[in-house]
């Protein structure tokens, strides 16, 4: 079975692109079959696979029919990443990513500004529960990126998240130079984004095991 993990936030420059390439990698490290899909009409993550030429098959797919095409490309890959534009300029893209989603991951800086405005995500997320087969909205987790090491906000943020309702990764991200530079180049390293995938692998084994059951 494959799963399909979209990359969702409401904001441009969230580390949405960024956070699809690295878990790519670092699912294609931990051996398993990959397909990255870029659904953003800028097409960042289709420019970076060709520059690095890295690993992991990668299709341009920005259209509203995406949770009718998944499925049917998705062959036999294990999981299947899909980079989204931001949900304020291409809400229709988006929905269309939540509606085949298994899991939704959301990058989020711990800051007051994307904090506040995931719950619009999250409306995003609820508003296609109808649309799905299963009535219910996608799994969801928020990825605590771009932190600061040693800033107290960070866990005051993740604190303010959980009471949100929200289910975040143990595993953080850090706004590190090797990431910033990272884009069009080979990913070597796939750093702490190697913790989010094995997160991430986790409660997808839970999702598969919840449906198979
Ligand atoms: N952990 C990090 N450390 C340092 N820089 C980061 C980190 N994560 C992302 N960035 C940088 O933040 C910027 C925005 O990241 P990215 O392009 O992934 O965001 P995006 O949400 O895909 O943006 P858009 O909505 O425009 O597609 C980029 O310059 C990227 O290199
Ligand atoms: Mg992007």
């Amino acid at each position: 079975m494959t799963v399909v993990i979209a990359v969702v936030n409401l904001k441009g420059g969230s580390a949405k692109t960024t956070t699809a390439a690295f878990l790519a990698q670092a699912f294609h490290d931990a051996g398993l079959s990959v397909l990255v899909v870029d659904a953003d009409p800028q097409g960042s993550l289709l420019r970076w696979a060709d520059g690095a030429e890295w690993p992991m098959p990668t299709i341009a797919l920005p259209a509203r029919t995406l949770h009718m095409q998944l499925r049917g490309l998705a062959g036999e890959h294990d999981v299947v990443i899909v980079d989204t534009p931001p949900l304020d300029s291409q809400a229709g893209i988006v929905s269309s990513a939540l509606r085949a989603a298994d899991l939704v991951v959301v990058p989020v800086a711990p800051t007051p500004m994307e904090v506040e405005r995931l719950s619009a995500v999250r409306d995003a997320i609820d508003d296609v529960a109808a649309l799905r087969p299963d009535g219910c909205p996608p799994s969801a987790v928020a990825v605590l990126s771009r932190t600061v090491a040693r800033a107290a906000s960070t866990a005051v943020w993740r604190a303010a998240l959980v009471d949100d309702g929200w289910r975040v990764l143990g595993a953080e991200v850090r706004r590190l130079e090797s990431i910033a530079q990272a884009a069009g180049d080979p990913i070597q390293q796939t750093g702490p984004y190697a913790a989010v995938a094995s997160e991430v692998l986790d409660i997808t084994l839970t999702i598969e095991g919840a449906s198979a059951a």
